[in-house]
C-alpha cells in the first residue's frame, strides 16, 4: 500500500506492482518483494535486491525474457522504467532510481513525499503510526480541512486484542533489587508500545506472596516477636511497632540461616505452608502483614518510577491450582514421582514441571500453570508476555509447552512471549551490590542519580547556562535523572548484560537519556526565542493551518526522512518487543536534528518559519518516542 506510513511498506509496494507488472509470472516464483533501507545513505534512502534472485529464477524456470534482457542489471532497468512510467498516485514515494552492482534498484524518497510527511505530522501533532495499528495518513494535504485521521490510539483498540504483560514481579518480604528493577522498566516500556498500538493491555504485577519463604518467616516471627505475631495488626507507618521493609529483609536473613540449620525450625515452616495455603486464620493474618509491609515499599519506586502496574500475586491462584492439575491428570500427562510428587514432563527438557510437591504443597510451576490457563481462557488474552531474569527461561519454555500439550494454547490467535533479560553488574563485572556486599536498595539508586542530576543542574545555574530556576530543579532532575536511568536500560538488548554506571548514564553526550532530553529542550528553546526574538509564533500557525513545512537543505531533508521512518520502527519493535529499536530511532533522529540546526540557520534566517516548524515536528515525535519509553520530557533545562 503506497499511502502506508511504514516506508518499507509503501517502498515495497512500488517495487512490488512494477515487478509484477513487467514480469507477471514472478508471482509464481515464491519470491518476496521487498525493499530495504540502504545502509549508507551516500548511495540511497531505500534499495531493492529482487532483479538478480528474480533473473536467476525466471531463467531457472524457463520463462522467456524480453528480447536483449539477459543480465540482472538488465532486470533492474526493466524494473525502473517501469516505475518511472508510473503516474504520481501510483508513485509518490520513490525516486532518482539507478541500477547499482550486480542488480541493487537503489531509490531516493520525493521530496513531496517527505514535506507531506513532516507537514502531517505538524497537523496532527503526533507522528504517523503504523497502518497495521489503526494509522494512515490523510490523502489529502489540503491544509485548510480539519484533520480527517485519528492518532488517539484507544480508538483503534481492539478488544480481541488483549495482552497480559506479566512484569516487575517482586517477591513479598525480599527487596526489591535491581533485576526486578530492569523488569519494571521493560516492562511499562513493553506495556506503553502495546497500548499506543491499539492493543488492550493487562499489567500484572506476578508478586511472589505465596512461597515457601512464608512458612519459615511466619514461623521466625511466632518465635522472635510473639507479640507482633499475634496483634499483627497493620495500620500504617505510624504504628511505631510496625516493621519496615528494612526489618524484614533482617527477618528473611535470620529466619533463613534457622532454616538452614534447625531441621525442626525447617520441618515446622514446611508446615506452616501447607496451613497458610489451606486458610489457617493465624498464618494468614501474619501472612497479610508481612505483604502490607512489602506493598508499601514497591508502591514507593512504582511512584517514583511512573509505573502503572496492577497487583495479582501468585497467592490468587491458589484455589485455580487443583482443578488444573485434575486437568493434566484426566488428560493422562501426570507422571507421578518416588515420593508422591505430580510432575508433567514437555519435549525437548529433561527436567519435568512439579505441579504438586510430595508434601501436597505447591510451588512456582503449579502458579504459573494455573495463571497461564487464567490468562488463557478466563481473561481470553491473545497474547502473554512475561518479563524476567534470562535465567528463567526454560520455566517459561516449559509452561508454554505444557500449556501447548494440553490444548489450551492455539497456534493461530495466541502468542506468548518470555522476554529474558541479562544481568545487571558492577563496575567489578560482578552482579551489581552495595560496597558491603548486600543487594542495592532500589530507591537508593533512584535516590542518588536524582540528587547527582540536581547537582549538575545547579551548577549550570550558577555558571548562567540553565534555562530553569533553582524551584524547578527537583523535579527536573527527577525526570531527567529516572529517564537516564531508564534509557540506560531500554537502549540496549534487553538479552545483554550491562554494568550499572551513573557516570555513563548521566554523561550530556553519546546515546543517553541526558543528551536527547537536552536535544528536546534545545528545539523548544529555539521555537520559544523565534516567538520572544522574532515575533513567529508557530502554534498560532498550526492553529490557523498556515503551517507550511519546506525541506530545502540536504540536513532538512535528511532530518524529515528519519522523520519518517518512526512507524517502521515500531512495527520492528512489534516484532520482539524490545524497546530498544526505538531508543536507536531516538537516537538517530536527534543527532539528524542536531545537524538540521548546526547547519541551518534557524533564527533570523528567511527560512525561519519552516525551520521552526521542522523544529517542532521533531519535537513532537521525540516526545512521543520518550512516552512510549516510560521517560518524562522537560519543556526546558
Ligand atoms: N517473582 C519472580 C522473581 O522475582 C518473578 C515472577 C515472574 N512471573 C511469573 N509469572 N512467574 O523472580
Amino acid at each position: 500500500d503506497v499511502s502506508d506510513p511504514s516506508l518499507l511498506k509503501a517502498s515495497s509496494a512500488i517495487f512490488a506492482s512494477a515487478i509484477l507488472s513487467v514480469f507477471p509470472m514472478a508471482i509464481t516464483l515464491g519470491l518476496e518483494i521487498k525493499a530495504f533501507k540502504c545502509k549508507d545513505i551516500k548511495h540511497g534512502d531505500y534499495q531493492c535486491n529482487l532483479a538478480m534472485p528474480l533473473y536467476q529464477k525466471l531463467k531457472a524456470a524457463g520463462i522467456p525474457l524480453p528480447h536483449g534482457v539477459d543480465s540482472p542489471q538488465k532486470v533492474a532497468q526493466l524494473i525502473i522504467d517501469e516505475i518511472l512510467d508510473q503516474d504520481e498516485e501510483s508513485n509518490p514515494v520513490l525516486c532518482d532510481l539507478s541500477v547499482n552492482g550486480p542488480g541493487f534498484i537503489m531509490s531516493r524518497i520525493k521530496a513531496s513525499y517527505l514535506s507531506n510527511g513532516v507537514n502531517c505530522i505538524i497537523r496532527e501533532g503526533a507522528p504517523s503510526m503504523p497502518k497495521t495499528c489503526g494509522g494512515g495518513r490523510s490523502s489529502s494535504s489540503s491544509s485548510n480541512t480539519t484533520t480527517t485521521t485519528t492518532t488517539d490510539a484507544t480508538n483503534n483498540s481492539n478488544s480481541d486484542n488483549t495482552v497480559v504483560v506479566d512484569f516487575s514481579s517482586p517477591n513479598i518480604a525480599k527487596e526489591m533489587h535491581v533485576g526486578h528493577l530492569r523488569s519494571t522498566i521493560i516492562g511499562e516500556a513493553v506495556c506503553r508500545i502495546l497500548e499506543y498500538t491499539g492493543s488492550n493491555v493487562l499489567r500484572v504485577n506476578h508478586v511472589g506472596d505465596w512461597g515457601t519463604q512464608f512458612g519459615m518467616l511466619i514461623q521466625y516471627l511466632k518465635e522472635e516477636y510473639p507479640d507482633f505475631a499475634a496483634a499483627g495488626q497493620s495500620d500504617g507507618n505510624n504504628d511505631a511497632n510496625m516493621p519496615n521493609i528494612t526489618d524484614l529483609t533482617l527477618f528473611y536473613k535470620n529466619a533463613k540461616s534457622r532454616f538452614d540449620e534447625s531441621p525442626e525450625f525447617k520441618k515446622i515452616s514446611q508446615l506452616n505452608v501447607v496451613k497458610l495455603q489451606a486458610g489457617d486464620p493465624e498464618c494468614q493474618r501474619i501472612w497479610q502483614v508481612l505483604c502490607d509491609i512489602s506493598r508499601r515499599e514497591f508502591e514507593k519506586v512504582y511512584n517514583r518510577l511512573d509505573i502503572t502496574v496492577e497487583e495479582c500475586g501468585e497467592s490468587f491462584y491458589n484455589d485455580k491450582i487443583p482443578a488444573v492439575i485434575d486437568e493434566f491428570v484426566d488428560r493422562g500427562m501426570i507422571s507421578v514421582e518416588e515420593g508422591g510428587a505430580k510432575c508433567v514432563f514437555v519435549p525437548k527438557f529433561k527436567v519435568p514441571l512439579m505441579l504438586q510437591k510430595s508434601d501436597g504443597g505447591y510451588g512456582y510451576d503449579s502458579t504459573d500453570m494455573a495463571a497461564i490457563k487464567y490468562r488463557l481462557h478466563t481473561v481470553k488474552a491473545s497474547h502473554l508476555v512475561y518479563i524476567t531474569d534470562f535465567t528463567q527461561g526454560d520455566h517459561f519454555q516449559m509452561v508454554f509447552a505444557a500449556a501447548k500439550k494440553i490444548g489450551w494454547v492455539n497456534d493461530d490467535s495466541h502468542r506468548l512471549d518470555h522476554i529474558g533479560f541479562g544481568t545487571v553488574q558492577g563496575e567489578d563485572g560482578k552482579r551489581f551490590k552495595t560496597r558491603s556486599g548486600d543487594t542495592v536498595r532500589l530507591v537508593d539508586l533512584l535516590d542518588e542519580a536524582v540528587s547527582r542530576m540536581e547537582s549538575s543542574l545547579k551548577e549550570r545555574i550558577a555558571e548562567g547556562r540553565a534555562n530553569i530556576s533553582e524551584e524547578e530543579v527537583h523535579e527536573t532532575a527527577s525526570a531527567m535523572g529516572y529517564g537516564a536511568v531508564k534509557y540506560f536500560d531500554l537502549r540496549r538488548n534487553p538479552t545483554s548484560n550491562y554494568i550499572f554506571s551513573y557516570d555513563r548514564m548521566l554523561d550530556t553526550k553519546g546515546n543517553t537519556a541526558i543528551y536527547l532530553l537536552y536535544a528536546h529542550a534545545r528545539l523548544e528553546s529555539i521555537i520559544t526565542k523565534g516567538k520572544a526574538d522574532h515575533g513567529i509564533d508557530i502554534d498560532a500557525l498550526i492553529r490557523e493551518g498556515k503551517a507550511q513545512i519546506v525541506l530545502a537543505h540536504k540536513s532538512e531533508r535528511n532530518l524529515g526522512l528519519h522523520l519518517q521512518c518512526f512507524a517502521d520502527s515500531i512495527e520492528e519493535t512489534l516484532k520482539d518487543l524490545y524497546p530498544y529499536h526505538i531508543c536507536d530511532f531516538l537516537y538517530e533522529l536527534s543527532i539528524a536534528a542536531s545537524e538540521f540546526v548546526t547547519q541551518c540557520k534557524v533564527l533570523g534566517s528567511p527560512e525561519m518559519e519552516s525551520r521552526l516548524l521542522l523544529c517542532r515536528a521533531t519535537a513532537i515525535t521525540m516526545r512521543q518516542c520518550f512516552d512510549l519509553l516510560g521517560i518524562r520530557h522537560v519543556m526546558r533545562i
